[in-house]
């Protein structure tokens, strides 16, 4: 399978909370493709953000605002079998998480697809991607971190570029129909180098939410644009 149309994902752990539906409609509205929802416990990650009552919040509004983009759910929580069905009554589409975090690799892919959601496997820039051998068959996306998980706003590791190039032969080589996402310190200055590497799903937080060029709904517009453009040159 050669790769697939870009999508852009804004991250929303770097939107305003108190104004998440409006800022998750706007960004959609200037053009980004995918709602990139980080969801984190304190004790995977040194963090804590939103579960699946604020997804679903957001899923509602999102229909009734006539909002149409899938939401990529990517779990930084352990365990994760547990949350993983209310997730995906919440309105998921894709739910990825991080093999040292799940017992059972293959059980809880198997768990996601039943439920009716994408999989996928989330690799820290440390872990190795054996995990990947035995279960290509269950995976319909594969998330390269070039950040450590926790926070927004981090610099990009640029070891992740070798990585993405090592999944990118990895799924051409499978014929199967994967997307590969990179997750952590994208910006307009980078991203053409990322889509080199083989990526095809850009995350993108600080890099979109802090770049708004105007107050109305299409305040996003320029800094999806600019990306837009480097994408092409890829
Ligand atoms: C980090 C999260 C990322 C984060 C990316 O653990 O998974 O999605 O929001 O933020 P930026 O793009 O600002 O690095
Ligand atoms: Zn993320």
């Amino acid at each position: 399978m050669s790769k697939k149309e870009n999508w852009i994902a804004p991250s929303i752990l770097s939107a305003d909370f108190a104004q998440l539906g409006k800022d998750v409609k706007d960004v959609i509205a200037s053009g980004a493709d995918v709602v990139h929802f980080d969801v984190m416990d304190n004790h995977y990650v040194p963090n804590l953000t939103i579960g699946p009552l604020v997804c679903e919040s957001l899923k509602n509004f999102m229909d009734k605002e006539g909002v149409k983009a899938p939401i990529d759910v990517h779990l930084m929580v352990k365990p994760v079998d547990r949350i993983i069905p209310d997730f995906a009554s919440a309105g998921a589409d894709y739910i990825t998480f991080h093999p040292e975090a799940s017992e059972h690799v293959d059980r809880s892919l198997q768990l996601i697809q039943a439920e009716g959601c994408k999989a996928g496997l989330v690799f820290n820039p440390a872990t190795s991607l054996n995990y990947l051998e035995h279960v290509m068959d269950k995976i319909d996306m594969i998330l390269i971190m070039s950040v450590n998980p926790g926070f927004g706003g981090q610099a990009f590791i640029p070891q992740a570029l070798e990585k993405l190039k090592a999944v990118r032969q990895m799924i051409d080589a499978s014929g199967r129909d994967i997307r590969l996402e990179i997750d952590g310190g994208v910006k307009v200055e980078n991203i053409a180098e990322v889509a080199a590497a083989g990526c095809d799903t850009f995350v993108s937080g600080s890099g979109i939410f802090g770049k708004a060029n105007a107050a109305d709904a299409n305040r996003y517009d320029t800094v999806i644009q600019q990306m837009r453009e480097e994408l092409a040159k890829a």
